[in-house]
């Protein structure tokens, strides 16, 4: 299988617990490697256009508010199949349906402050990439 990239966020509620390590644990024990990272806090133009697929979900002013409420480790991550094993390792969006031992399942607070994102594919994941690192591309 070939390499493949994908671009992750441990967001604001993460962070601010000090749960940066053990995050980047679980990706690098599935054999994903961290080949770019930035910690950074998201301007709320930065926050609004990388979601701008939500402007039109009632909970996307909450969305940004939250983004752009503390430090965040934007970062890319590199290996097999990688946006779907993050996604995996994540687990669901709400955590109260993650399964047990994924990233949500075991930090997440709740549907909005869900510890991490991972790009959805690997269209959106080249976009996001971008996004944040340009020098990449
Ligand atoms: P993420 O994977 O970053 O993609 C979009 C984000 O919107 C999602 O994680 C959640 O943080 C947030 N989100 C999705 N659904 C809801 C919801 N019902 N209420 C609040 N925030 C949500």
């Amino acid at each position: 299988m070939t390499k493949q990239r994908t671009l992750s966020i441990i967001k604001p509620d993460a962070t601010s617990r000090n749960l940066v390590g053990k995050i980047l644990s679980h990706f690098e024990e599935a054999g994903l490697t961290i080949v770019a990272a930035r910690m950074m806090t998201l301007t709320p133009e930065q926050a609004g256009q990388f979601y701008i697929i939500h402007k039109d979900r009632p909970f996307y002013g909450e969305l940004i508010d939250y983004m752009v409420s503390g430090r965040a480790l934007v970062s890319v991550l590199e290996g097999d199949d990688a946006v779907n094993l993050n996604r995996k390792l994540m687990g669901a969006t709400d955590p109260k349906k993650a399964d047990a031992g994924t990233i949500r399942n075991l930090y997440a607070e709740s549907i909005a402050a869900n510890a991490v994102h991972g790009s959805d594919s690997a269209e959106n994941a080249a976009t996001e990439i971008k996004f944040f690192f340009p020098e990449l591309a």
